[in-house]
């Protein structure tokens, strides 16, 4: 097996909570997703990312792991995990397992035996400091937006969370930590999975002088992130590397979401030894989540963005190309037409992402085109980052609370976390008990069990994606091209190998718009018309192209 087989692939992330659950608990769980193996077989997946089901007491629902070697009671058992690891390789599909090593939860035995004396063996695991006259020793912020120190009474010391009050960062200048990641990834290699996603990949090097905030906005626009995201853990990253991804030939992915090309490529490129790839999330910024509306101003920043990330890693370095995950309002809320021209836009954007260099990630139910639910009221939040955001602004902001709600329902990632819609029966098929999270309540008419009948869905535009993806090198291997920059409503672009030439063109919105081929000094009269979401007419244009409402085309020709 060539160590590059994540270069031709297709990734699809489950968050098992929310994908199947074959116990009526309400849960998802472990067998749940060996039930649906053949499923992501006949989509065409090659590998499956299975978001954290270790041990955990759920505050931010297994990304704060109390126990990196044991699985959660809600999703199975080892057994099961084992069995799953089998089964997928079977039906071709690899399994890659979230990492979560910035942090622990507050309950993991580290934890526990480190709050319990400043002289614990495991107190250096984590970062404590005395306070200052002003409470915390620094000014940090965490993701809650709260301190990002809490005081341990016992000790009367402050410990750092950069994300909740119950996710502990670890101190990664102790050697004893970077031991116990490593014992814990071989420990997963030796079950047999073949790479890893990894949370918060490069936020693990902390300064070691605790700089205010005030000190650093002097010199960075944004300070949080300057203090999180530093440069620092690259030595770490080389260190794993050398020690597990290279040599138990591991595929990488690291989350780092506001990073820049430029620094993705100082943890991608080959020569490095880092990562393989990572997750950044700038082109989907482009829009603000709280706006409805996509415009045309939104459009031309995301084509620009897009190119940007292409072009910059386009020789070194890879690029991972994604629209959702579970932290992430649904992409056809997002930058489609959820209602009138829910699958159009759904495969609008699906073609638009494929067809670029990189690999592709396909989140749970994108490929049916499943949208964000309406959330009523705050009871029906899960997501413990928007209960703190209702709580912060609502009893100490005095904010409206249906204001709260109107901009919670854009932002929520519990948009995402609503469960797998398998069918039209009781609970979309999810489960025979009480959903732990509410379903959309379209599952009447967007179900798997529908779209895999219906040769025309955005299931099957999905499967035809990846066939494409496996059969013709260039979208693998393709130089990148962005026509059209400024266009208002089309994006467009060539991807050039060999003496192929690949375009799509495709229409972000509800109007129409024309293409003009002549223009741009293009020919596709020796093409074909790959794959398109509206009936296709067969003949070639040659002059023009009109593109309908959301419409998409894919052509490959010789060049
Ligand atoms: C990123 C994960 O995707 C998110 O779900 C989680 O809350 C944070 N990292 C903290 O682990």
């Amino acid at each position: 097996m060539a160590n590059d087989w994540w270069k031709n692939a297709v990734i699809y992330q489950i968050y098992p909570r929310s994908f199947r659950d074959s116990n009526g608990d309400g849960i998802g769980d472990l067998q749940g997703i060996i039930s649906r193996l053949d499923y992501l077989q006949t989509l065409g997946v090659d590998a499956i990312w299975l978001s954290p089901v270790y041990e955990s007491p759920n505050v931010d629902y297994g990304y704060d792991v109390s126990d990196h070697r044991a699985i959660s009671k809600d999703y199975g058992t080892m057994t099961d995990m084992e069995e799953l690891i089998f089964e997928a390789n079977r039906y071709g599909i690899k399994v890659i397992l979230d990492i979560v090593y910035n942090h622990t939860s507050d309950q993991h035995r580290w934890f526990l035996e480190a709050r319990r004396s400043k002289k614990s063996r495991y107190r250096d695991y984590y970062h404590w400091r005395p306070g200052t006259s002003d409470g915390p020793p620094t000014d940090w912020v965490s993701a809650y937006n709260t301190s990002a120190w809490e005081l341990d009474e016992q000790t009367g010391e402050y410990y750092l969370h950069m994300n909740s009050r119950r996710q502990i960062d670890l101190n990664w200048e102790n050697p004893d930590v970077i031991r116990e990641v490593e014992d814990m990834m071989t420990y997963w290699v030796r079950k047999g999975v073949s790479g890893f996603r990894i949370d918060q990949l490069g936020h693990i090097n902390k300064k070691k002088s605790l700089p205010s905030y005030e000190e650093f906005a002097n010199k960075h626009a944004d300070p949080h992130f300057k203090i999180i995201k530093d440069e620092g853990a690259h030595p770490y990253i080389r260190q794993l590397n050398e020690a597990i991804f290279s040599k138990y030939g591991m595929m990488t992915v690291g989350e780092s979401t506001s990073s820049t090309p430029e620094e993705a490529l100082l943890y991608t490129d080959p020569d490095r030894k880092e990562v393989n790839m990572i997750f950044s999330s700038e082109h989907l910024q482009a829009k603000e989540k709280e706006k409805k509306q996509t415009d045309a101003s939104d459009v031309i920043k995301l084509k620009k963005v897009m190119e940007k990330w292409q072009k910059t890693l386009e020789n070194k370095g890879w690029n991972t190309l994604f629209w959702c995950n579970h932290d992430e309002p649904r992409i056809v809320s997002r930058y489609g037409n959820d209602r009138e021209y829910r699958a159009e836009s759904a495969k609008m954007l699906a073609a638009t992402l494929h067809m670029m260099k990189g690999t592709p990630y396909i989140y749970q139910g994108e490929e049916l085109g499943m949208t964000n639910p309406v959330f009523d009221s705050i009871d029906e939040f899960r997501d413990s980052k928007s209960l703190t955001e209702f709580q912060q602004r609502y009893f100490e902001g005095n904010e409206e609370k249906s204001k709260i709600l109107e901009g919670l329902n854009e932002t929520t990632r519990d948009n995402a976390r609503t469960p797998m819609q398998w069918s039209d029966a009781e609970n979309g098929g999810f489960t025979d008990g009480t959903p732990w999270i509410k379903l959309n309540g379209n599952y009447s008419h967007v179900n798997a069990e529908q779209a895999v009948m219906d040769p025309d869905s955005v299931f099957w535009f999905y499967q035809k994606l990846i066939q494409i993806r496996k059969t013709h090198p260039i979208v693998t291997e393709g130089t990148f091209d962005l026509l059209e920059r400024e266009h208002p409503s089309l994006f467009v672009y060539t991807r050039r190998f060999e003496n192929k030439l690949l375009l799509v063109i495709s229409q972000f919105g509800e109007g129409e718009a024309i293409f003009d081929l002549r223009q741009q000094n293009l020919s596709i009269k020796s093409g074909e018309l790959l794959l398109a979401n509206y009936p296709a007419d067969q003949t070639l244009p040659e002059e023009s192209i009109r593109l309908r409402p959301y419409e998409t085309r894919i052509y490959l020709c010789g060049q």
